[in-house]
């Protein structure tokens, strides 16, 4: 039987639960996914907001939507990766009230001495909530860029299926399905953010 690794990679994934204010600029959630390939790293980000318009002719058209803010690099190499986040859209509500986007670039990462990168999306603000919201979000990833003795590989991140916005009740229990898939057969596993805004939430 062929051993599996738990992942050390972590996909981190937002959901947004409940009320989408329709008036602002606001992040709905995000996904950050990697691969190597050809020596260079392939970021993929799928963000989410309420506020940005997209209909059919931009789907088809590959209308690449501004988006906000940037990926930054927080540890392992330094300074933005991309700026602004824009995105090319690939879904949206019909009533309007959510973009679903997603674009990848392809970047080369220094080495380091134990090639662990950290880099991230954060800023103001996430949508409005029952609870919580409204707020500054921090989607942060860390990748291991070290050559694996297993498969004599690059790690890959882990890739999630996942609708961009859950609306939920309050004070009810849920189990939410996540369809994922990993490149390297690892165990992929889920759990919610702990830190602060410093770090990750
Ligand atoms: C989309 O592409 C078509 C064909 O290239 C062009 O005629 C149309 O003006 C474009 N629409 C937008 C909104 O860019
Ligand atoms: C979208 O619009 C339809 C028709 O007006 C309505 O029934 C539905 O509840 C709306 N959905 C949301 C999420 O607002
Ligand atoms: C990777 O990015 C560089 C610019 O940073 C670009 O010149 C090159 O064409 C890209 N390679 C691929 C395969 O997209
Ligand atoms: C990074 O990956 C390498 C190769 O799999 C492993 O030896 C090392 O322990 C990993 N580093 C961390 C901090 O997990």
């Amino acid at each position: 039987m062929k051993t599996q690794t738990i992942s050390l990679f972590m996909l981190i994934l937002f959901m947004v639960l409940q009320i989408i204010n329709i008036h602002g600029s606001h992040f709905q959630g995000g996904m950050l996914i990697w691969k190597y390939k050809d020596n260079q790293i392939y970021i993929t980000y799928k963000v989410s907001f309420n506020s940005h318009p997209c209909d059919k002719i931009s789907i088809l058209n590959r209308t690449l939507l501004n988006g906000a803010g940037s990926l930054k690099c927080y540890r392992g190499c330094s300074g933005t990766l991309v700026s602004p986040l824009s995105y090319y859209c690939t879904e949206y509500s019909e009533n309007d009230t959510w973009t679903y986007g997603q674009r990848t670039l392809n970047f080369t990462f220094p080495s380091t001495l134990d090639n662990i990168y950290v880099f991230g999306y954060r800023d103001c603000c996430w949508t409005s909530l029952v609870e919580g919201g409204s707020n500054d979000w921090s989607l942060i990833a860390t990748a291991n860029f070290t050559i694996r003795k297993d498969n004599g590989q690059i790690n890959c991140s882990p890739i999630a299926a996942m609708q961009p916005v859950v609306t939920v009740k309050k004070n009810c229990a849920y189990a939410l399905k996540i369809p994922v898939q990993d490149e390297d057969g690892d165990v992929v596993r889920c759990r919610w953010a702990t830190n602060s805004i410093t770090d990750e939430c």
